[in-house]
């Protein structure tokens, strides 16, 4: 079972941030989950809201300003003072972070729950292929148009529906729409929806995973991968199991 960093190293350091991702990457965290969108200027940035609001030090809609814009923002969001200015990063920057770590993956979730982003999925794949990340990277969304549409360009990368809600069939539906996971919310994997998903032959990779019961439950289920804010906590209850 992967231990996956949600939004990076999140539960101590700014979400989305390099900084919170180094730290998931220094405590020896298996993969990082990030949430992309893009600027006015179409530039891939991380980021979880279509508004700068919460997380940073200005206002507006991330799809309103240029990167330029938004690169003068602090988004160190709860922490703000404590670790210096931490900037929005680029999907490029954080690529050349993950590239040299051999096996670490990236769970890269389109924010087209919102804002479809015309092209993101395209614009994600020619990225991740230049950067030769194809074996290493988990495509999720909230929209699943959005993840179809990426599985037709790049039917050799990993896929997969997130859903926070109690779904009926999930694997099923998983398995006809052509994804290789689901990304359900952790309290909807029960040994019954469990089982249905994995005889499908299908993937879980469960969020928000923030408790060492939680992370020993859903290892007993047979899940993938434990999407939390606490990889360090993870980690340690994985190394027991
Ligand atoms: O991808 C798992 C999780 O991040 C989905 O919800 O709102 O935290 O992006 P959210
Ligand atoms: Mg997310």
């Amino acid at each position: 079972m992967l231990n996956i960093a949600h939004r990076g190293f999140s539960g101590k350091y700014p979400e989305n941030t390099m900084l919170a991702f180094r730290k998931a990457v220094e405590i020896g965290a298996d993969g990082i989950e990030l949430d992309v969108q893009y600027t006015k200027d179409r530039q891939l940035v991380i980021i979880h809201d279509e508004s700068v609001d919460r997380t940073c030090d200005g206002k507006g809609l991330v799809a309103d300003m240029t990167l330029e814009e938004l690169r003068k923002l602090d988004a160190s969001a709860g922490f703000r003072g404590i670790y210096g200015i931490n900037r929005i990063p680029t999907l490029r920057e954080y690529f050349e972070l993950v590239a040299p770590l051999k096996g670490f993956v990236t769970n890269i979730e389109l924010k087209t729950g919102i804002n479809e982003y015309d092209g993101i999925e395209q614009m994600v794949c020619d990225m991740i292929k230049e950067f030769g990340l194809e074996d290493r990277i988990i495509i999720s969304s909230f929209n699943h148009f959005s993840v179809a549409r990426f599985k037709a360009l790049c039917p050799e990368m990993k896929c997969g529906f997130l859903e926070g809600d109690w779904i009926i069939d999930f694997g099923a539906y998983a398995k006809k729409n052509g994804a290789d996971f689901v990304h359900p919310r952790y309290n909807t994997v029960t040994d019954e929806t469990a089982a249905e998903i994995l005889s499908n032959g299908i993937g879980i990779n469960t969020w928000t995973v923030n408790t060492e019961d939680e992370v020993r439950r859903l290892y007993k289920l047979g899940v993938n991968s434990v999407i939390g804010n606490y990889p360090d906590m993870a980690k340690e209850v994985i190394e027991t199991l």
